[in-house]
């Protein structure tokens, strides 16, 4: 089937089956607690790697002795996961604290205390180049429905046609536009993922430094080196979640070079120069 037909509509944005109507209701007014560390997303910009480091900053500092893989498996909020019973947000409200929030939802459908925070609460933004975010998304979707049982995979011509103007989570622009609008808030830290790429232990201090705690300098670089594609993969790939062990893919800058046409690349360049010019997100495509 095609990807576009899978998605509905919900206040402007697409969504894919494993979000309910009732789900976005319910959620404006999802408690938020003074200590939650929240990741908020599009997909396929690197909500798994900011996840880890987060909770190994948080392990590292003696604020909890859970794994990643537990403090995740609630998945994002908004979703009930493959092997779910409930969506997340169902689980997160017995989870103790302190939780780490997974949400993809845009700005507007967010949780008020994570579009609004107060207090302690701390909003973790990471951002990729759209043009690798779509790549990644695409091979993400086919394992994905796989995973459901369903044969047909999607071209990567359809789904690189749709990604501009339908898309899970989307539209791409206005996900990332609306979240922006907090970049001078204290309660956010944005993140691109070719900057972790390419300082990934600058990345890891500015996280620290963020999450106010007090980790020594070695510590902190131990965390950095765990968290490169390398050496995170194996824990992914290992992971109890269906969805999480498809995630480790090929972690690099620059892999729609592999599959996009020159046409492909010439429309997204057009729609990207419409979308961002003079809103102060520039993205690295290498
Ligand atoms: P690719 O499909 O391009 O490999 P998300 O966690 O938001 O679903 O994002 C998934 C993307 O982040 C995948 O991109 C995945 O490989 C990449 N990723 C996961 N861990 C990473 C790491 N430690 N370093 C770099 N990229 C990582």
């Amino acid at each position: 089937m095609s990807m576009e037909k899978m998605l509905w509509e919900y206040k402007g944005f697409c969504f894919p089956p494993g979000v309910t109507k009732e789900t976005l209701d319910a959620l404006p007014s999802f408690q938020v607690r003074d200590d939650d560390i929240v990741v908020a997303s599009f997909p396929k910009t690197g909500t798994n790697w900011l996840f880890e480091i987060v909770a190994k900053i948080l392990r590292a500092a003696g604020k909890t002795d859970s794994s990643a893989d537990s403090l995740i498996s609630p998945g994002p909020m908004e979703i009930k996961l493959l092997t779910g019973t409930r969506p997340g947000y169902l689980m997160l409200a017995d989870m103790p604290s302190p939780r780490l929030v997974i949400t993809h939802l845009p700005i507007h459908l967010a949780p008020k205390g994570i579009s609004k925070p107060q207090n302690k609460v701390k909003v973790l933004v990471p951002m990729r180049n759209p043009k690798d975010t779509a790549v990644s998304l695409y091979h993400f979707h086919n394992k994905l429905i796989k995973l459901k049982g369903v044969t047909d995979n999607v071209s990567w011509e359809e789904f690189a046609r749709n990604f501009t103007r339908k898309v899970p989570f989307g539209p791409f622009d206005e996900h990332i536009l609306g979240w922006w609008q907090m970049r001078d808030d204290p309660h956010f830290l944005f993140l691109k993922y070719e900057d972790m790429k390419k300082d990934l232990l600058s990345a890891v201090k500015n996280i620290v430094a963020f999450l106010e705690v007090d980790l020594d300098e070695s510590t902190i670089k131990g965390i950095a080196e765990a968290s490169t594609f390398t050496n995170m993969k194996p824990d992914l790939d290992n992971s109890k979640l269906a969805e999480r062990q498809a995630v480790a893919r090929k972690g690099i800058i620059g892999d729609w070079k592999n599959i996009f046409t020159p046409e492909q690349s010439k429309a997204f360049d057009t729609w990207y120069e419409e979308k961002f010019a003079g809103t102060g997100i520039t993205f690295d495509f290498e």
